[in-house]
């Protein structure tokens, strides 16, 4: 990433440096003026930086993004290139006389980039890639090319997000009464912080949390914590700053604080909440119908998106 950086920063700093070096002119020579001015336009103008001060850009896995670039040239012979730091070939997108030229382009982004043909004519060179994957996570940049005149367009850092629902499940934590909850949180990336919190919102104090890294680079966290105190409900939130937040919520049945005596771990997708519900009050009512009797027992599994 530094590299990268530093790569790209190059043509800034030289940009700059011809700014200031103008005023400086007037003091030199003729001969430093035709010196420099050689110097001046073989580092400055060979290669033109509009505003190209780096983006971030967020996304989820599978999703499609579009990563913005505008160019003010309009001229037929116009080149697009759009490519990604630290791969070989580093081509993501290459647009040549009129269309995509897909020679070049590495091949793991076959079929999931593209441009609209239409919005290019209108200076709007965004590449959209579809399917994301967590590799394509890293630093953009967009280019023009007319001739030999390259213009470095935009750059942009895409971070490639991955998400899912936390799992919160419940088991009797011995004699003494009380709960051990535990909330899961399986390929997150970047890694996310989860914490518990009772009915009123306050958070539940908690283990350190054990964390894997899987092969694809996503980030498995699980996190225990003890519930002494009676709560009507325990929700864990799953919190990555980048992404959104989610949220599994937990309802405890008073009797089920106390007496409950054989474990009960539950995990019911958002989807099969509404048939889980059936099968679990039937199964209850089966199993726990004397200890629990009482009680009526929900397990309701909520996810609620909103943008951090
Ligand atoms: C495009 O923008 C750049 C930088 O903003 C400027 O130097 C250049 O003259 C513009 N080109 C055209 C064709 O408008
Ligand atoms: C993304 O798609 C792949 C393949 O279709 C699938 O295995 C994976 O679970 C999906 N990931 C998410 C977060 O939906
Ligand atoms: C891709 O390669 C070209 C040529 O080596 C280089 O100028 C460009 O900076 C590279 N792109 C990125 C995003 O590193
Ligand atoms: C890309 O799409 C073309 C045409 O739909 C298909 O023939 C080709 O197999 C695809 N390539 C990849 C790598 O998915
Ligand atoms: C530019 O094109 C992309 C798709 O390529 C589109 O999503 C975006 O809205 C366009 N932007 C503008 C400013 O027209």
């Amino acid at each position: 990433m530094l590299q990268v950086h530093r790569a790209y920063r190059r043509p800034l700093v030289i940009s700059r440096t011809c700014w200031t070096d103008s005023r400086a002119f007037l003091r030199f020579s003729a001969a430093h003026v035709v010196v420099l001015s050689v110097v001046v336009f073989a580092l400055c103008c060979s290669t033109v930086s509009a505003d190209v001060t780096p983006k971030t850009i967020v996304a989820l896995e599978n999703e499609t993004v579009t990563l913005p670039c505008r160019t003010n040239r309009t001229s037929d012979l116009l080149t697009v290139e759009w490519s990604k730091a630290e791969m070989s070939p580093n081509i993501t997108l290459l647009y040549r006389h009129g269309r995509e030229t897909v020679e070049e382009k590495n091949s793991a982004f076959v079929n999931r980039t593209k441009l609209l043909l239409e919005e290019v004519k209108h200076g709007n060179i965004s590449q959209v890639i579809s399917k994301l994957r967590l590799s394509d996570g890293g630093r953009y940049l967009c280019r023009t090319m007319v001739g030999k005149q390259r213009q470095v367009e935009a750059a942009l850092d895409l971070i490639v997000g991955a998400a899912s629902e936390p799992k919160l499940t419940f088991v009797p934590s011995g004699a003494n009464g009380g709960l051990t909850l535990e909330c899961s949180a399986e390929r997150w990336f970047p890694k996310p912080e989860i914490t518990f919190h009772d009915e009123n919102g306050k958070e539940i104090e908690a283990e350190d949390p054990r964390i894997d890294l899987d092969s694809a680079g996503c980030f498995n966290v699980k996190r225990r914590a003890s519930l002494q105190i009676v709560t009507n409900g325990v929700t864990c939130r799953v919190h990555q700053p980048l992404l959104k937040r989610r949220h599994a919520h937990i309802y405890i049945p008073d009797d089920c604080m106390r007496s409950c005596t054989s474990s009960i771990v539950w995990s019911v997708m958002v989807t099969a909440a509404a048939l889980g519900l059936c099968a679990v009050a039937y199964f209850l009512w089966k199993k726990y119908g004397r200890s629990c009797k009482s009680v009526t027992f929900y397990y309701l599994y909520q996810s609620r998106r909103k943008l951090s």
